[in-house]
């Protein structure tokens, strides 16, 4: 079965017709999907969404940009829904420069007490690293001991030097519709390097829909679009790719069934 690692069903976009949503993904072969929190609010929905589908997962998790006005004490409001039979992941967090640079310390603070959460919890991370990959290097090589149930590189358009160290770190890659692009030459480049035991399939839903659907409200049923474009470019069948892209998603979230 095909599966979407990466994935906001509590979007106004998506939850509002989510049986349709999770009927027409079922149709096209994705099997598990994992509903991602970017603040206390949307880690409760995606939690309430996942105990309601047998497919759906989800990660809680404080997003960099979603923490601007927030105590570092919110991160116990995230803690306690880890232990959810559910909850697969500490996630979305990391770095975000590209909007607001400004409070870059208060990121950073984040970024590593919820490292810290995850570990302690014994769950992978999801990473959402955007305009700010050496200073997401550094702190994750500081705090690799941490790391020790792994975690994804959500959405990767970084090189393929930084793609290699993430998995020296022990972090999986995960390609999404962005994969599509024509002008994605980079991330093309980091999809046919990197070796199968690495990769992962996202949408990013409602976000970033593949070619030919760019433009459209993006939803888990993409993902074997997605799957399709990974195995063109590595020169393999689309079995394949499903087979050792979910292989790799169990090894990962031990929680997942
Ligand atoms: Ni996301």
């Amino acid at each position: 079965m095909f599966i979407d690692t990466h994935c906001h069903l509590d979007d106004p976009k998506l939850k509002d017709d989510l049986i349709a949503v999770v009927n027409e993904f079922k149709a096209c072969g994705v099997g598990r999907v994992i509903n991602i929190g970017c603040d206390v609010k949307s880690s409760e929905l995606v939690k309430e969404q996942a105990e309601q589908f047998e497919e759906v997962y989800f990660a809680a998790g404080l997003h960099p940009m979603d923490i601007k006005d927030l105590e570092i004490s919110a991160i116990y409001d995230i803690k306690g829904l880890l232990d959810h039979e559910k909850c697969v992941a500490v996630g979305e967090i990391g770095l975000d420069y590209y909007w607001d640079k400004s409070y870059s310390d208060k990121q950073k603070e984040f970024f590593v007490a919820q490292l810290e959460l995850a570990c302690a919890a014994g769950l992978p991370v999801n990473l959402h690293i955007r305009d700010a990959m050496g200073d997401a290097c550094k702190i994750l090589r500081e705090n690799r001991d941490k790391l020790r149930y792994g975690g994804i590189m959500h959405c990767y358009s970084g090189s393929i030097e930084s793609a290699k160290e993430l998995m020296k770190l022990g972090l999986y890659i995960s390609f999404g519709g962005s994969l599509t692009f024509k002008n994605a030459r980079n991330i093309k480049e980091v999809a046919a390097a990197v070796p199968r035991e690495y990769i992962l399939t996202e949408t990013d839903s409602p976000f970033l829909a593949p070619e030919p659907f760019r433009g459209t409200v993006n939803a888990p049923k993409r993902i074997p679009v997605i799957a399709e474009k990974l195995a063109e470019i590595r020169g393999e069948d689309i079995g394949e790719v499903e087979t050792y892209v979910y292989e790799n998603a169990k090894r990962l979230f031990s929680k997942l069934k």
